[in-house]
């Protein structure tokens, strides 16, 4: 297949990159590095020629925060939108969003918002659609996961309250898994949620990230939510992802029933080892 893949530069979307070419099939890279800016993609008739010759197109751009040009609005919701619109009028039938856990009706960020908008635009096109909403993913290079590993290391860890959040983070080789999964599948039209087969409290997910890096558990700083997101204003100006809509989304937990991932793969998601968190995604069934 010739897969029109977005995003194909970044964490998620080098690995299916990697995915997909070891599986025989040809990459259609799209990024702003590649060339392609989302900002000015809002259109049908400024994906059709990209689409020229595509049999399957996979949307992984996003970002956590907001700077400069980079908005949610453009980035997730009217880009996306006219790229699936525009698979519809190419007769392009597969297409998958990678959207994220939360894009659901209990969404209140403007994150979440604004990927499910773009989730609903794809639900409603007679296509043969996935949306894939994942979890916290870690492994090598992932932007949110280098930077609790760094919190991880600090000699006093920095936690929300009680540090009590349910998380039920991801390994990026189950994130491709699914993806490679859904290029294929005769089961179409899903919304699936991608999460791992545990679930752990912020706080413990941080003492595991100390102890992949060879650390002793360390103590717990518990700092306040409003005094958390006091220092999450100021902090967006320094990192994007340090954003307060950021923090209460992980003082909401992500999390999910793992049931319906379990069923789609044929197996659980793998479970977390130290050496994961420094891994790219694995080929299928090289993990043990
Ligand atoms: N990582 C996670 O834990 C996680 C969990 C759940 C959901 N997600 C979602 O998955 C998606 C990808 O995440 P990621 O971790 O792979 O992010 P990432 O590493 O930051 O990659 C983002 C990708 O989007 C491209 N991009 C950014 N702005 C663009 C623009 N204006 N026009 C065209 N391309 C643009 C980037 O390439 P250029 O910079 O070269 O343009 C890059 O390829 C996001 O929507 C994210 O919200 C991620």
């Amino acid at each position: 297949m010739k897969v029109l893949l977005t995003g194909a530069n970044g964490f998620i979307g080098r690995n299916i990159a990697v995915a997909l070419t070891n599986a025989g099939h040809h990459v259609k890279p799209v990024s702003r590095s590649h060339g392609i800016d989302f900002c000015h993609m809002q259109a049908e008739a400024d994906w059709l020629p990209h689409l020229e010759g595509v049999d399957a197109v996979i949307n992984s751009v996003g970002i956590i925060g907001e700077s400069g040009s980079q908005r949610f609005e453009p980035l997730h919701t009217l880009a996306p939108a006219a790229l699936f619109r525009a698979c519809s009028q190419a007769g392009i039938r597969r297409a998958l969003q990678i959207s994220a856990l939360g894009a659901d009706e209990t969404a209140f960020s403007t994150y979440h918002l604004s990927k499910r908008a773009a989730d609903d635009c794809l639900r409603s096109l007679e296509l043969d659609w996935f949306v894939l909403r994942p979890s916290l993913i870690y492994g090598r290079g992932g932007k949110s996961a280098d930077l609790f590993m760094r919190v991880a290391a600090l000699p006093l860890i920095p936690v929300i309250g009680d540090g009590r959040q349910e998380l039920q983070p991801v390994h990026i080789s189950d994130v491709v898994a699914t993806v490679m999964q859904s290029l294929t599948s005769s089961e179409t039209r899903q919304t699936l949620d991608i999460v791992g087969n545990e679930t752990v409290t912020f706080a413990e997910w941080l003492q595991w990230m100390r102890r992949a890096q060879g650390l002793p558990r360390g103590r717990l700083l518990h700092v306040p939510l409003p005094l958390a997101m006091a220092f999450a204003r100021l902090g967006r100006h320094f990192n994007p992802m340090l954003q307060p809509e950021n923090l209460r989304m992980l003082q909401t937990g992500y999390w999910a029933d793992v049931q319906r991932l379990e069923q789609f793969l044929g197996r659980m998601p793998l479970p977390v080892e130290p050496r994961l968190f420094f891994s790219d995604a694995m080929p299928e069934g090289s993990s043990s």
